[in-house]
């Protein structure tokens, strides 16, 4: 009984990316650069936010969040592509694959929570600048965020079990650079319905109603400018809405181009490129449209330089 469910194979050969034999240095070393730019700027922002205490506001706590949450969502492909494309060697091990595709859930679907969470403290501090630090309390900040987590560990815990039910035969190329849960449903040769249906109703739910939540508490922020007649006000407004709206365009772009985007031929060059704009240029980005565009993180990184320079 027990012998019938078991997987038949003990490991899977990532294809990896389309890319011929001659450029795999090139795109190694793109990649590498991507990753290291990724980890460095992800993790200046955490410290910054740590180090300077002009920073210790709710907004500023979700965005260190957040820079985690994306230093662990390319953590999770880049050193296993990187590995493999400079040994050459694809296999990667059952047990290896079923972490990797639940740390890519927890660390995607955490994200689009934690960009829910930080339009609401923008929505909170607009719409209710008065009430702002009473309603946004710490209790409620360290509370949106354990929320976040414990949600999805134990949400990724549910699509992993289920796929470890499943059976798989001879076939075990997975069509990907990463164990993608698509990809491995694919190979399987036991009955996937319940998989199917599970992503299509809990990964739209969980997609879904985080963006239309945004879109809310955004509408909501442009009613509230709109009767806001100051233009200093206006422009402090969009300098630290802009930089999470970009933040939620670029993320929510990649998605629904991903997902909801009819490809007739469903070709696995855009398909991949599509993944990698969410795995790694994403989560590179994000620090640099929030650095960039804020004179908060630019005043904080100025000041924790110079406080270093006169300790030494
Ligand atoms: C995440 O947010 C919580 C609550 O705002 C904060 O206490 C914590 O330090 C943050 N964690 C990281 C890693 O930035």
């Amino acid at each position: 009984m027990l012998m019938n469910n078991k997987t038949a194979i003990s490991q899977f050969l990532l294809l990896g990316l389309p890319i011929p034999r001659e450029h795999q240095h090139l795109f190694y070393a793109l990649f590498l650069a991507m990753y290291l730019t990724t980890v460095l700027g992800n993790l200046i922002i955490i410290i910054l936010i740590i180090l300077d205490s002009h920073l210790h506001t709710p907004m500023y706590l979700f965005l260190s969040n957040l820079s985690f949450s994306d230093l662990c969502f390319s953590s999770v492909t880049m050193p296993k592509l990187l590995q493999n494309m400079q040994t050459q060697d694809t296999s990667i091990s059952y047990s290896s694959c079923l972490t990797q595709m639940y740390f890519l859930l927890v660390f995607g679907d955490l994200e689009s929570f934690l960009l829910l969470v930080m339009a609401y403290d923008r929505y909170v501090a607009i719409c209710f600048p008065l009430h702002y630090t009473s309603i946004m309390s710490l209790k409620l900040c360290v509370y949106l965020v354990l929320m976040s987590w414990v949600f999805n560990f134990l949400y990724s815990m549910l699509h992993t079990l289920l796929l470890a039910r499943l059976s798989f035969c001879e076939d075990n190329v997975i069509r990907h650079f990463f164990c993608d849960i698509s990809a491995l449903l694919k190979l399987s040769c036991s009955d996937i319905h319940i998989n199917e249906l599970m992503i299509l109703v809990l990964g739209g739910l969980i997609m879904v109603i985080p963006f239309l939540l945004i879109v809310v508490s955004y509408v909501q922020i442009v009613s509230s400018i709109l009767k806001i007649s100051s233009a200093r006000v206006i422009q402090k407004i969009f300098s630290t809405c802009g930089s999470h709206l970009s933040v939620v365009s670029l993320f929510y772009g990649t998605i629904f181009g991903l997902y909801l985007c009819p490809s007739a031929n469903n070709s696995t060059v855009k398909e991949t490129v599509m993944a990698m704009m969410c795995t790694v240029v994403t989560p590179m980005l994000n620090p640099f449209i929030y650095s960039l565009r804020n004179k908060d993180m630019k005043e904080a990184l100025i000041r924790v330089l110079f406080k270093k320079k006169i300790s030494l």
